[in-house]
């Protein structure tokens, strides 16, 4: 079963073609970070020019590089959701119309049912895939979320970010100190070689025994620092993004540590572009350790937006047999349902 993906919910174009529900036979990404950088962030209507501009290129090259035509496809699938209004309409109108031409199904996909499938693509360091149920922590630019697992399209909402998702508390840290956007990479990499201890920022567990999250308090310490003392000089850098990072993935790892010891369960799958964070992924390996639970992350090009991830649950969705039609939109808020 050979399914075409396409992803263009924020300012990735991205098209893969995944075979047989894991193995990926293309995973192309054009990025469009270097249009936005100038603006220090994603300024929708210049993402959906830019979405239009290079869709057809990017799908005709995952066709390519899957030694493969649109004709040979089974069905087609394009995230409808949740994401900026334009992006989404290129992208799935794309797939609708092209599935429309071939003659072969259409679903349309959750982002963050894609995120949540992206550990079930075939890559050689990953031990088996995860067992149903287990959970996940979803971390990106737009959601900080644990859920409950129970199956390929079955969900439950634990816990979430009360205010700024895990991902914008990096990216607009990153911008206070003037690394760029999006900066949550920068960070990484700066406090790879920093001293996590070296400085204190508070760590917010709202309710305490809860499982949501909140960054907004962190981002304000952090802007509060920055204006009493200004800017740290270049070599106090990285001891300052490695306390920054070390506040987000303490209450990350803390969390998802009680998700799996409130639902009894052994098996944590981590996803969404921080899960990429090498602290973090460092930290939630340490707990593995010592809690004796099972750690899965993705491929760090599979925890960053891409298509091979919405071409497998769009597999799944149509192995379920879902259709889409041709009045099938998209919905900038769409929920986990
Ligand atoms: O999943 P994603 O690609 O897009 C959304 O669905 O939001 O996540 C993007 C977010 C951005 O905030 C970016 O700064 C962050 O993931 N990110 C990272 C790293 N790589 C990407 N944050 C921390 N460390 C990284 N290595
Ligand atoms: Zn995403």
């Amino acid at each position: 079963m050979l399914i075409l993906g396409i992803e263009t919910s924020c300012d990735e174009t991205a098209a893969a073609v995944i075979e047989n529900g894991r193995t990926i036979r293309s995973n192309i990404i054009s990025s469009q970070v270097l249009v936005h950088a100038e603006y220090g962030g994603v300024v929708p209507e210049v993402a959906s020019r830019q979405h239009l501009a290079t869709v057809v290129k990017v799908v005709r090259q995952a066709l390519r590089d899957a030694e493969t035509s649109a004709g040979q496809l089974d069905g087609i699938a394009a995230t409808c959701g949740p994401g900026l209004v334009g992006p989404l309409l290129v992208g799935l109108e794309m797939g609708k119309s092209l599935a429309y031409a071939i003659g072969k199904p259409v679903v349309g996909v959750n982002h963050l049912r894609g995120h949540l499938a992206a550990v079930y693509l075939d890559h050689p360091q990953n031990p088996p895939p995860p067992p149903f149920p287990h959970i996940a922590l979803l971390v990106s630019g737009g959601h900080t979320s644990l859920f409950r697992v129970e199956g390929q399209a079955s969900t439950t909402l634990l816990g979430a970010t009360r205010d700024d998702a895990a991902g914008e508390a990096f990216d607009k840290v990153a911008k206070l100190l003037g690394l760029g956007y999006p900066g949550g990479v920068v960070i990484d990499r700066l406090a790879a070689d920093g001293d996590p201890h070296a400085l204190r920022f508070p760590r917010a567990l709202p309710g305490r025994e809860d499982l949501d999250f909140s960054f907004s308090g962190l981002k304000t310490a952090v802007a509060t620092w920055l204006a009493s003392q200004g800017r740290p000089p270049e070599d106090e850098l990285a001891d300052f993004c490695a306390s920054f990072q070390a506040a987000v993935v303490d209450v990350l790892v803390r969390k998802a540590r009680r998700a799996l010891a409130r639902e009894g369960l052994r098996d944590l799958v981590v996803c969404g572009g921080v899960a990429a964070n090498r602290g973090l992924r460092q930290a939630l390996a340490a707990a593995a350790n010592e809690d004796r639970f099972t750690l899965y992350v993705p491929t760090s090009k599979l925890c960053t937006d891409n298509a091979a991830m919405i071409a497998l649950a769009g597999t799944w969705a149509i192995q379920r047999g879902e259709r889409g039609t041709l009045d099938l939109s998209v919905d900038p808020g769409l929920p986990l349902a």
